[in-house]
This record gives C-alpha cells, sequence and structure tokens, in this order.
C-alpha cells in the first residue's frame, strides 16, 4: 500500500507529533531526578529536558501504536533511547571530542558545568535509561523488559553507537569512500535510530517478516537522518540549528557532503529514505501513516 502525504495526513501528524512530544516532554521531566549529589541531578535535566526534537522517542511510539503494543512500556522505551542519545550528545560535544559549545540552543552541558560533571552526567543518564526500563512494577512484563534492554545495549555499545563515534575520530582528516562513510553513520547515528524502531515493536507481538522489513526501515532513516544532519552542518545557521554550524568541514570530518557534494549528499538521502518507504510497504502494517510520516520528516527538516 502506497501512502501518498497530502496537506490533511501532513496535518495530522503535525499534531500527532506535538502531542508525543509533549507526553515525552513530560515524562522525562518525570523521571529524570534533579535530586542527586553534588549538583549532578540538575547537570542531569539541563542535558535532557527543553530541547531536542524527540525524532527516536516518536519513532519508539509510533512503531508500538502501529503494531498495538503496550503504551507504558513504549513510553518507557522512548524515554530511555532518547537518555542514551542525550548521553551521547554530551560526550560528543565535550572537548576530547567535538569540542562544541552550543547545543539545543543552550551552552553545552561543560560549558555550563565543567567537563568531569559532564562526563558523570552522560554517565547516570546511560544507567537511568537501563533502569527506566526495568521498572518496579508491572508495567514492563520481564521478558519484554530483557529483551528491550538487549536491543538498547547493542544499540549503544561498540557495535553502534559508541564504536560508531570511535570511527568518527579516527577518521578525521581522511577521505573515507562511501562504503566506510556509510558504516560510520549505520553505527554512530542509524544504530539508536534502528533501536527506537525496534524498542517499539518489541512491545508488541511482531511476526518475524514484519519485524525484518522494520529493521530495514529504521536502518535507512538512519542512514539517512546521519546525512541530512551532514547537510544541515553546511546549509543551515547555528541559531536554527541550536549548534555550531559549519563544524564538520572546520574540524575535516568526512562527511556525505564532503565524498559527493550538497546536492548528490540530498539526492543520496532521499533514496535511503524511499527505500525506506519501501519497507514500509512490505512491511504488513495496515497503517503504517505516522512512520511514513516521520521518514518524510527526517528528509525535510531544518534543523
Ligand atoms: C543530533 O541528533 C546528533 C546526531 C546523531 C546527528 P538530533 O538532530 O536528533 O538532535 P536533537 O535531539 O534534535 O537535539
Ligand atoms: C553525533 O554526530 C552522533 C552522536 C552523538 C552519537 P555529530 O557529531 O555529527 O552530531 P552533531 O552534529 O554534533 O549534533
Ligand atoms: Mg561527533
Ligand atoms: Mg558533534
Ligand atoms: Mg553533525
Amino acid at each position: 500500500m502506497s501512502v501518498v502525504p497530502t496537506s490533511e495526513t501532513t496535518a495530522a501528524f503535525a499534531g500527532w507529533r506535538e502531542a508525543q512530544q509533549a507526553r515525552v516532554e513530560q515524562a522525562l521531566s518525570q523521571w529524570v531526578p534533579s535530586e542527586a549529589p553534588a549538583g549532578l541531578g540538575v547537570a542531569m535535566r539541563y542535558a535532557v529536558l527543553d530541547g531536542g526534537k524527540r525524532l527516536r522517542p516518536l519513532l519508539a511510539l509510533a512503531t508500538c501504536e502501529a503494531l498495538g503494543g503496550l503504551p507504558d512500556a513504549a513510553l518507557r522505551a522512548a524515554c530511555s533511547v532518547e537518555l542514551i542519545h542525550a548521553y551521547s550528545l554530551v560526550h560528543d560535544d565535550m572537548p576530547c571530542m567535538d569540542n562544541d559549545v552550543l547545543r539545543r540552543g543552550k551552552p553545552t552541558v561543560h560549558v555550563q558545568f565543567g567537563e568531569a560533571q559532564a562526563l558523570l552526567a552522560g554517565d547516570a543518564l546511560q544507567a537511568l535509561a537501563f533502569e527506566l526500563l526495568v521498572p518496579d512494577d508491572d508495567s514492563v512484563p520481564p521478558a519484554m523488559a530483557a529483551r528491550l534492554c538487549r536491543l538498547l545495549a547493542l544499540a549503544a555499545g561498540s557495535g553502534g553507537m559508541a564504536g560508531g563515534q570511535a570511527i568518527d575520530l579516527a577518521s578525521v582528516g581522511q577521505a573515507l569512500d562511501q562504503p566506510a562513510l556509510e558504516a560510520m553513520h549505520r553505527h554512530k547515528t542509524g544504530a539508536l535510530l534502528q533501536a527506537s524502531v525496534m524498542m517499539g515493536a518489541a512491545t508488541a507481538q511482531v511476526s518475524p517478516p514484519t519485524a525484518s522489513r522494520l529493521m530495514e526501515y529504521g536502518a535507512c532513516l538512519g542512514l539517512a537522518f546521519q546525512v541530512v544532519d551532514d547537510i544541515l552542518d553546511v546549509t543551515a545557521d547555528s541559531a536554527t540549528l541550536g549548534k555550531t554550524a559549519g563544524k564538520d568541514a572546520a574540524a575535516d570530518k568526512p562527511t556525505f557532503v564532503s565524498l559527493m557534494g550538497l546536492a548528490a549528499a540530498q539526492a543520496y538521502a532521499d533514496r535511503v529514505l524511499e527505500q525506506a518507504h519501501e519497507a514500509l510497504r512490505h512491511s504488513g502494517i495496515q497503517q503504517p501513516g505516522t512512520l511514513h510520516a516521520l521518514a518524510d520528516w527526517v528528509g525535510r527538516r531544518a534543523s
């Protein structure tokens, strides 16, 4: 089934997105503690709240909804993946990595609180992500909690985001070819976006063929997302991005823009997003509209 976006479906998606973003914001505010020793909670809340598109939570929630999964478990999954993402941003911005001073329109965590506190805030957010998935009530059945933890650990660790960040740092000043660049992007960004989809799926009963199409959807969306991030670093300004524009070229990072130029990078992102749509079309999901619209949003976003 093909879903052609109309102004009506676009408006419905915007309404859905804003409602879910508000839900996620409220849940994160409830779950990220302000009470922690020596001001650590203040740094954690600063890193997580009031900013960010919440794309990863939206993917988890939309997938759960599309499959009729457990909403309470999905909200925990959504927030847990956002906590890992927020931690990755805190560390990504530190002087030993990208050395950025602006994030989500505010001074970065290490600028605001110092490097050691930023390191610890990241560590604590990572631990909190897993804590959220194993609540001490019965809102997430134990087998589901274990599966969610496994998916998140695999995506965050050396075979996923952390490994991708290591490739990123080792690639400064190098001209990577397209397969190598793709592999870096699939690790550093794609893994967590794909996990967001699969964690949403893990809150429901999902057949192996549908799960495999969703894996493909998440992988394509994740790769395209980082290609668009590379593009926006060149085309957007810092005020719109909420982070310093032009950093990739200044730091001599290999990106899809440095590899193939702006127009070809955008065409590449569009092609990969079309593959995401194709995967959805074959997923057997009856109402794929929100997931389809999320892929469009990734391609069209301004920040
Ligand atoms: C930025 O991610 C870092 C990358 C993985 C490219 P987002 O663009 O999703 O950042 P926020 O969460 O909206 O701030
Ligand atoms: C960051 O990629 C990816 C992770 C945080 C895992 P970038 O370094 O390109 O992200 P931005 O551009 O600083 O947001
Ligand atoms: Mg980086
Ligand atoms: Mg960075
Ligand atoms: Mg970037």
